[in-house]
C-alpha cells in the first residue's frame, strides 16, 4: 500500500477555499519529511518488531504497522489472555509468539523494534527496559506518568543511543505540517496567543469503556497490572478505564491536551516546557468514582505567550489550535486548516473622529481618504485559505516515521526530549489542579516551583 501517493492526491483533489474573497484552485502539498526520508532506505530492509500492550490503542497501532511495507511483527506481550488472541487475529498468524512478559521480547535478538501501548504507569518501565536492551521504541502518549519518570526516560534514551518516538500522532500529520510551514513563513506574524481546544460528550469519551466479559485474574496478570500503583483488589472497572484515575492515567490532560500540545510546539517550531501552569476545573458530569476531572481548563504561559486550553467531558465541541497573531490567525482542526489574515490596518477612517465638530471631521476624512482610500477599481481582496486532510490524526505516518528511523539512525522529531516537554505541561496543569494553585518550572532544579 502507497499512503504516500494515496494520501497527497486526496489533499491535491481536497485544497479548497472558503470565506468571502477566497483563493481557489488545487494546491500541491509537500510530502511530509517522514515520507520523504523512507526513499533514502533500501527497498529489501525488513523490521521486526515486538509491541506490548495489545488495547484499545495497541491493536491500532499492530495494524496501521502492518499496513507498511517491509515491517513484520515478530511477538506480542500483554497481562491479559483476550490480548494474545487478539494480536494472533489481527496479524492473521495463529502462531504468533505471544506472552504475558514482556521482557521476553526484549530478550530476543531477531526483534529490532519495539511498539508500547501500555497505560501510562507503564511508560517509564517499558521504555527504559527497551533502551537498556538496546531496543527503539515507539511509546503512547504521554510519554510520562509523573515529571521525574520522563527525566529518567530521556537519559536512558541518550546513555542507550536508541531511537525514542512518543505517540502523539498530530507531529506526522500532513496538516500540522502544512501549519509549520505556514507560521514559519510569518502568515500570522509572531504569535501572540494560542487556544487549544477539545469537548466530548458521550460514555466512551467519558473513558467510561466495557471490561473484556472474560476478564479475571485468570486470565490477566492483575498484580503486574498495577505495577507502580497502590496495591487493590482486582478491578475490572479500573483495568479497563484506569484514564479516570491519577494512579495509572494522566487525566485529560495526558489523554488529550497532549496531542494539541505537541501539535502546538510542532506548528511553532518550540520544543519545551511551559514555564507556568494554572488551572482550574472539576468532576462536574461524571461523578463514577475517578479522581481525575472531567473539566480542566489551564492557562500556561508557554515561551512567554499565553496558551489557554479548554478540555471537557461535558459537552461536545471540535478540536481546534487557534494561533492568533498581527497578521491574522491559523485553525488546526481535526481534518482541516485555515489561514484568516487581517490587514491589521485601518481599512476606513478611524470612528473616533465622529466626536469632532463638523469642519474638523470633514478636514479629517478628506486627508485618510487622500491618504489611504484605495484607487478605484485597485480595492485590496483579502484572502481566506483552507486545506482539507482526510485525517488529522496520523497514526500511520508516525508509525512510518519511527521505523524509517529505527533503519536510518536519522533522529525522529518527537523524541524523548519532545515528548518528555509535552508531557511535563500535562503533569503542571494536573499539578495545579490537585493544589489548587500556579505552578511554575524551575529549570535548573528541573521541578515545580509551587
Ligand atoms: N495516540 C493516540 O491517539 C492514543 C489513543 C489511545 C490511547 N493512547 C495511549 O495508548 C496507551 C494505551 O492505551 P489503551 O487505551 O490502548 O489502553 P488499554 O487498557 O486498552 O490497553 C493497554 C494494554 O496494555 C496491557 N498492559 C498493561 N501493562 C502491561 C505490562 N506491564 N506488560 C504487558 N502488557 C501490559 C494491558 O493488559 C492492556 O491490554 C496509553 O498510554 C494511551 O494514552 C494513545
Amino acid at each position: 500500500m502507497n499512503n504516500e501517493l494515496s494520501r497527497r492526491k486526496f489533499l491535491q483533489t481536497g485544497a479548497l477555499a472558503t470565506g468571502g474573497l477566497i483563493t481557489s484552485g488545487s494546491i500541491q502539498l509537500e510530502a511530509h519529511p517522514a515520507f520523504q526520508a523512507i526513499k533514502k532506505t533500501a527497498p529489501g530492509d525488513r523490521l521486526r518488531f515486538g509491541i506490548i500492550g495489545i488495547g484499545m490503542q495497541g491493536s491500532g497501532l499492530l495494524s496501521g504497522a502492518l499496513s507498511l511495507p517491509n515491517v513484520e511483527c515478530a511477538g506480542a506481550a500483554d497481562l491479559y489472555d483476550g490480548r494474545h488472541t487478539l494480536a494472533k487475529e489481527i496479524t492473521g498468524n495463529p502462531g504468533l509468539f505471544t506472552t504475558r512478559r514482556y521482557q521476553d521480547l526484549l530478550e530476543r535478538k531477531d526483534i529490532d523494534c519495539i511498539i508500547a501501548a501500555v497505560p501510562d504507569h507503564w511508560h517509564k518501565k517499558v521504555v527504559v527496559d527497551a533502551c537498556n536492551a538496546g531496543k527503539d521504541i515507539y511509546c503512547e502518549k504521554p510519554m510520562s506518568h509523573s515529571i521525574a519518570d520522563g527525566f529518567e526516560m530521556v537519559e536512558a534514551a541518550k546513555r542507550n543511543n536508541r531511537i525514542v518516538q512518543i505517540g502523539s500522532q498530530r507531529t506526522s500529520s500532513t496538516l500540522c505540517e502544512k501549519a509549520r510551514e505556514l507560521y514559519s513563513s510569518g502568515a500570522i506574524g509572531e504569535v501572540e496567543h494560542v487556544e487549544l481546544s477539545l469537548g466530548r460528550n458521550d460514555p466512551t469519551g467519558a473513558w467510561q469503556y466495557p471490561p473484556p466479559a472474560d476478564l479475571s485474574p485468570s486470565t490477566l496478570d492483575w498484580d503486574t497490572w498495577l505495577g507502580t500503583a497502590p496495591k487493590t483488589p482486582f478491578n475490572a472497572l479500573h483495568f479497563a478505564r484506569w484514564r479516570c484515575w491519577k494512579e495509572y492515567g494522566t487525566g485529560v490532560g495526558g489523554d488529550l491536551m497532549v496531542h494539541l500540545i505537541s501539535g502546538m510546539l510542532y506548528t511553532l517550531g518550540w520544543n519545551e516546557i511551559p514555564r507556568s501552569a494554572q488551572s482550574l476545573g472539576g468532576i462536574f458530569r461524571w461523578k463514577d468514582g475517578r479522581n481525575m476531572p472531567d473539566l480542566h481548563m489551564v492557562l500556561f504561559d508557554f515561551h512567554g505567550v499565553p496558551v489557554y486550553v479548554r478540555l471537557g467531558l461535558g459537552t461536545e465541541s471540535t478540536e481546534l489550535a487557534r494561533f492568533y497573531g498581527p497578521k491574522g490567525y491559523l485553525d488546526l482542526q481535526e481534518f482541516g486548516l485555515q489561514l484568516s489574515p487581517q490587514p491589521g490596518i485601518d481599512l476606513s477612517p478611524s470612528y473616533y473622529a465622529y466626536g469632532f465638530p463638523q469642519a474638523m471631521r470633514d478636514d479629517y476624512f478628506k486627508k485618510w481618504k487622500e491618504e489611504n482610500a484605495p484607487k478605484a477599481g485597485k480595492e485590496p481582496l483579502f484572502d481566506q485559505t483552507s486545506w482539507r486532510g482526510h485525517d488529522y490524526d496520523d497514526m500511520v505516518p508516525h508509525l512510518h516515521n519511527f521505523f524509517e528511523a529505527v533503519k536510518s539512525r536519522i533522529p525522529v522529531f518527537q523524541d524523548a526530549v519532545f515528548g518528555n516537554n509535552a508531557a511535563i505541561a500535562c503533569h503542571m496543569a494536573n499539578e495545579s489542579y490537585f493544589r489548587n494553585k500556579q505552578v511554575f518550572w524551575d529549570e535548573a532544579t528541573k521541578s515545580l516551583k509551587v
